[in-house]
C-alpha cells in the first residue's frame, strides 16, 4: 500500500519498548507509512512511553509541552501516546491534553492504522485493552540496522511485585512459540546480525505454548540457530533462576556470561514486603552457584532505595549484600509510588531527603565496586563485538565483552567494522569503561 504520510516515533523506557517500537514500525509500514528521524516534518508523532517511575511520566508531559510548537505550525499533526503510560493514564491524557489524538496500549498496536486514519479525519481514539494471547507472533519487527537485535520471547508479567506497575500496564504473562522464535533467529543470522538478546520481564518462566520448551531449552536452541552469533537475555527473576539455566550457560560458549539479576533490596523484611519470594540468603546462594559454575560471569542488578517502611538497618543490609556479591553493575532507583500497585496503598514513609541520601550511598558504593571489578580486568583477554565508532574520538571504536562491559579500542587504519569480533587485551579501565588493544590469539 502506498501512503505519503510520514511518521516519527520516540521511544522511552526499557528494551521492551524498543522492541515494541519495531513491531509498531512493522505494522505501520504495511500501510505504506514512511518513517523519519525528526519530528518537524512529521504527519504523525508517536511517543512510546514508560510508567515505571513518576519521573518517566514527567518526561513525557514535558515532551508533549515541547512538541506543542510543532502542533501550532501543523494543526493536522496527529500525536499518539503508546506504551505503558497509554494504559495507565491514557484516558486522562486524551481528556486533558488537546494535542493528544491517539492512545494505544501495549497489546493494541494492530489497531494503530485505523486509529491514525480516524484521527486524520478528526476522530480521536483510544485502545488500551490488555490481552491474554497477543504476542505479535506473526509480525516481523522492522529493525533498524545494527549488529544487535532484540527479540521479545514473552510479554507481560504475573509476579505483581508490590511496587511495580508492569503487570497492570502490560498484562498477564504469555510466551511466544519457540519454533517461530527460532525461525526469526535464522532470518536474523541471514540479515547479518551478530548478537541477539532474548527479552522478557521474567524470562525464567518462559514456556513454549506448543512444545512446552523451558527457557534453558529455548536458549540452547537459539544458540544453535544463531550462526556466528552471541546470545544474551534479560531479565531473570532470582526466585525462578534454575540450575539447568546456569548449566546451559556454562556449557554453551555462544551464550554470553552475563546475568542481570535484580535483587531490589538486601533486607529480608523489605524483600517480603516487596513480595519478591526469595530471601537474601537464597540470593547469595544463587550468586555463589553462578560464580562456581561460570567463574568469569558478570552479574548486574537493580536496587530500589527507600521502599515504604525501609529502616536504616534495612538499608545497611542492602549495602552489605552489595559488598558481599560485588555486582559488576547496577541500575539504582529511589522508590516511586505507582497508582494501582499494592505498595501504593501504604504510606510512602521514607522522606524524600532520606531516600536521596540512601540512593547516593548505594550509587557511591556501586561505583567503587565497579571500579575495582574493572581494575581486575586489566591484563585480561576479551572477545569484543565491534559496534560503532566512539563519539569522543572517531579513530576509537566501541564494542562490548561477552560479559556486557563497554570497551573502547583504537581502530588503526579502519581495520575493523561494526559486526566484527576482535580479541583485545585490556590495558586500562574506569568504573564504567574498559580500554584495550587488539591482540592476535
Ligand atoms: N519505584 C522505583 N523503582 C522501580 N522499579 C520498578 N518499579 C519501581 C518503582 N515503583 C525498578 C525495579 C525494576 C526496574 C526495572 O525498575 O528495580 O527491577
Ligand atoms: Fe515488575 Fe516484579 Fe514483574 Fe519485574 S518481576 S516486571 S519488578 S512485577
Amino acid at each position: 500500500m502506498t501512503n505519503s504520510k510520514k511518521i516519527y516515533i520516540e521511544t522511552y523506557g526499557c528494551q521492551m519498548n524498543v522492541s515494541d517500537t519495531e513491531i509498531v514500525r512493522s505494522i505501520l509500514s504495511k500501510d505504506g507509512y514512511q518513517f523519519i528521524n525528526s519530528p518537524e516534518a512529521a504527519d504523525v508523532i508517536l511517543l512510546n512511553t514508560c510508567s515505571i517511575r513518576e519521573n518517566a511520566e514527567t518526561t513525557i508531559h514535558k515532551r508533549l509541552a515541547n512538541l506543542n510548537t510543532i502542533k501550532k505550525e501543523n494543526e493536522n499533526l496527529v500525536v499518539g501516546i503508546l506504551g505503558c503510560m497509554a494504559k495507565q493514564s491514557g484516558r486522562k491524557l486524551l481528556q486533558t491534553n488537546d494535542m493528544v489524538g491517539i492512545v494505544a496500549g501495549p497489546d493494541e498496536y494492530r489497531k494503530l492504522p485505523e486509529l491514525i486514519t480516524n484521527c486524520f479525519e478528526g476522530i480521536k481514539g483510544m485502545a488500551v485493552n490488555l490481552s491474554r494471547i497477543e504476542t505479535y507472533d506473526d509480525i516481523t519487527p522492522l529493525r533498524t540496522e545494527g549488529v544487535s537485535a532484540w527479540l521479545t520471547i514473552m510479554r507481560g508479567c504475573d509476579n505483581f511485585c508490590s511496587y511495580c506497575v508492569v503487570p497492570f500496564a502490560r498484562g498477564r504473562e504469555r510466551s511466544r512459540v519457540s519454533s517461530s522464535l527460532i525461525s526469526e533467529i535464522e532470518k536474523l543470522t541471514e540479515q547479518g546480525f551478530r548478537e541477539i538478546t532474548l527479552l522478557g520481564q521474567n524470562v525464567n518462566s518462559y514456556k513454549c505454548p506448543e512444545s512446552g520448551d523451558s527457557f534453558s531449552t529455548l536458549l540452547e536452541k537459539s544458540a544453535a540457530a544463531g550462526q556466528g552469533m552471541r546470545i544474551r537475555y534479560v531479565t531473570s527473576h532470582p526466585k525462578d533462576m534454575s540450575p539447568e539455566l546456569i548449566e546451559a550457560m556454562a556449557r554453551n560458549h555462544k551464550i554470553c556470561n552475563h546475568i542481570h539479576l535484580p535483587v531490589q533490596s538486601g533486607s529480608n523484611d523489605v524483600l517480603k514486603a516487596m513480595r519478591r519470594d526469595y530471601t537474601k540468603e537464597r540470593f547469595l546462594e544463587l550468586t555463589k552457584l553462578i560464580r562456581s559454575n561460570i567463574p568469569d560471569a558478570s552479574i548486574t542488578t537493580d536496587i530500589i532505595a527507600g521502599y515504604p517502611g525501609e529502616t536504616q538497618q534495612d538499608h545497611e543490609e542492602t549495602l552489605e549484600l552489595m559488598q558481599e556479591v560485588q555486582f559488576d553493575g547496577a541500575f539504582m532507583f529511589k522508590y516511586s509510588p505507582r497508582e494501582g500497585t499494592k505498595a501504593f496503598k501504604v504510606e510512602d514513609s521514607v522522606p524524600e531527603e532520606e531516600k536521596a541520601h540512601r540512593l547516593n550511598e548505594i550509587i557511591q558504593l556501586q561505583s567503587e565496586i565497579s571500579k575495582l571489578s574493572n581494575l581486575n580486568e586489566i591484563g585480561r583477554l576479551h572477545e569484543i563485538l565491534v559496534e560503532k565508532p566512539s563519539k569522543r574520538n572517531r579513530d576509537e571504536w566501541v564494542g562490548r565483552t561477552d560479559t556486557n562491559k563497554t570497551t573502547i579500542f583504537p581502530n588503526k587504519e579502519g581495520s575493523y567494522k561494526a559486526g566484527d569480533f576482535v580479541n583485545l587485551k585490556i590495558t586500562r579501565s574506569t568504573s564504567a569503561t574498559l580500554f584495550g588493544e587488539v591482540v592476535q590469539v
